[in-house]
């Protein structure tokens, strides 16, 4: 991939992303009329990048073409959710699901079902439609939405695991301080 091809290749993901930004602020915004608060604390996104993604279809034993990025990979464009409390976060989610325009490609709750290791989120993979000159085409859009608990965790836990360098130790304390986050957060929750 050169990096012409790239800029040319992630245009639509681009444009999917943007999409679901603007369904999500929407959402925001009339949660606020409602309920007369915010349910979501910020938003953060990003397009990965073209090593990235050339990377990641390397280790999965696929050749680094846009094709490949094409069939095998739904996380090009990424959109992650920081929500105050577990309500918020299944709240969005049953809203975003309603709306009929976007197809559900995969779905993980590891709110319901945590990693072994302790890490919580709530997963979902969009197909979101792209109408180009000449037709329509669905995009892979990545939601992770997360706590602020849950973010605090994971960020520190990708930055003192990165690429497995994972000490023992570590592991176990990681799985301790996942647990008092949790309980944290649904203490405070019980002062709504
Ligand atoms: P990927 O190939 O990494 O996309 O994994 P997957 O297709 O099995 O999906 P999964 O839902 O497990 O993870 C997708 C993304 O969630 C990752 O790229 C991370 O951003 C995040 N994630 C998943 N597991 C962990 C974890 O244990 N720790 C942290 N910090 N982030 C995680
Ligand atoms: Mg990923």
């Amino acid at each position: 991939m050169t990096e012409e091809e790239y800029l040319c290749f992630i245009q639509p993901y681009e444009d999917a992303l943007k999409n679901i930004r603007v369904r999500v602020e929407v959402l925001n915004n009339d949660y606020r009329r409602k309920y007369q608060n915010y349910p979501i604390h910020y938003v953060q996104h990003r397009i990965k990048q073209k090593e990235s993604i050339e990377n990641k279809l390397e280790e999965n034993g696929y050749d680094a073409s846009m094709d490949s990025a094409r069939n095998y990979l739904t996380d090009i464009a990424g959109i992650r959710v920081i929500c105050y409390f577990v309500r918020d976060i299944y709240a969005i989610v049953g809203l975003l699901k309603k709306q009929s325009d976007i197809v559900i490609i995969k779905e993980s709750d590891y709110i319901a079902e945590p990693k072994p290791n302790g890490y919580r989120s709530y997963h979902l993979v969009f197909g979101v439609p792209v109408y180009h000159t000449d037709g329509m085409e669905y995009y892979p859009v990545e939601i992770q939405l997360r706590t602020m608990s849950m973010d605090l965790w994971a960020s520190m836990e990708h930055r003192i695991c990165y690429k497995g360098e994972q000490k023992e130790p570590a592991a176990e304390e990681l799985k301790e301080y996942a647990l008092a986050l949790r309980k944290m957060e649904e203490e405070m929750e019980k002062f709504l």
